[in-house]
């Protein structure tokens, strides 16, 4: 099917104390992973790219790719934004078929924040696209985006009322202790602080960082109210590995069939992983 504004899933998601996995794509074999992956599970899924992605590989390609997968399956997919401090990137994700965007300018003092929010959030509205905004700081590196310990800041439930209803944002990202790629420790997420938010806010919250968080700690974040888990390192590990291993067993080999080929199935494991672990499998059905 043609791809979809992701909130009815997302609300389908949450009706059913679930939650919608969103994986960062970077080229077909990862298009092609989570689209198959999410078909195999019959869950809706969320296909992200951030804006390092899209220089990298072109809006125009991703959008295509993506715009073909979705075609080829019945599971419904939304194609997202990911943390994106650009007006102008944005626009342009839209009018390339991008139904689903995040704009991150939790960098800004927080007047000049809410403003820039509010604005994406009319233009979105207004092409039928749905908007995420962040409150907090998630620490991190997330592509060009990077975030350090002093300035990372946890989400506080007061300004996350004020900001929803003053930008008019569909999805909140809140933060409660994740960081974005690897994990030097066990991280131990916030979860008081997360059940302080949900009951103040009604709109979706997500969790970024969502790579290494254990297991049990994803399921208590789902159960107190995150409707939409962010993957993206957790996925570039194995596909990392998958390659190694290739020319570890082969150190001649040529033919990206092969080593991109176990690439894809390296990721398309995970994917299916992590949808179970939402409890997405089967939520396709219950649309
Ligand atoms: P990880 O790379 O830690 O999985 O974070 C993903 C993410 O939050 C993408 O926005
Ligand atoms: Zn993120």
């Amino acid at each position: 099917m043609a791809l979809v504004n992701p909130m009815g899933f997302i609300e389908k998601a949450r009706e059913n104390g679930v939650a919608i996995s969103s994986f960062n794509i970077h080229n077909l074999e990862t298009v092609q992973a989570v689209a198959e992956g999410a078909a195999e599970e019959n869950c809706p899924v969320i296909i992200q790219t951030t804006p390092g992605t899209l220089k990298h590989a072109g809006i125009e390609y991703i959008a295509a790719m993506v715009k073909t997968a979705s075609e080829m399956y019945s599971v419904p997919m939304a194609l997202h934004l990911d943390h994106c401090t650009s007006f102008d990137t944005i626009v342009k994700c839209i009018r390339n078929g991008y139904t689903s965007v995040m704009i991150d300018t939790a960098h800004l003092p927080y007047d000049e924040n809410v403003a820039m929010v509010r604005k994406v959030a009319e233009i979105a509205h207004a092409a039928g696209v749905a908007v995420e905004g962040e409150l907090g700081r998630i620490g991190g590196v997330e592509d060009e985006l990077s975030v350090d310990d002093r300035t990372a800041s946890f989400t506080v439930p007061s300004e996350a009322v004020d900001f929803v209803k003053k930008t008019g944002i569909d999805m909140l990202a809140i933060a409660i202790g994740t960081a974005h790629g690897e994990y030097k420790g066990t991280p131990d997420l916030d979860m008081e602080r997360l059940s302080e938010i949900r009951n103040v806010i009604d709109i979706p919250l997500i969790l970024h960082g969502a790579s290494g968080v254990p297991d049990d700690q994803i399921r208590e974040s789902i159960k107190r109210g995150i409707a939409k888990i962010n993957i993206a390192t957790e996925l570039k590990i194995p596909m990392a590995q998958a390659i190694k291993d290739c020319f570890a067993a082969s150190p001649k080999e040529n033919d990206p069939r092969k080593y991109m080929g176990s690439a894809k199935n390296a990721v398309k494991e995970v994917v299916r992983q992590k949808i179970r672990l939402c409890g997405g499998t089967n939520l396709a059905s219950k649309l």
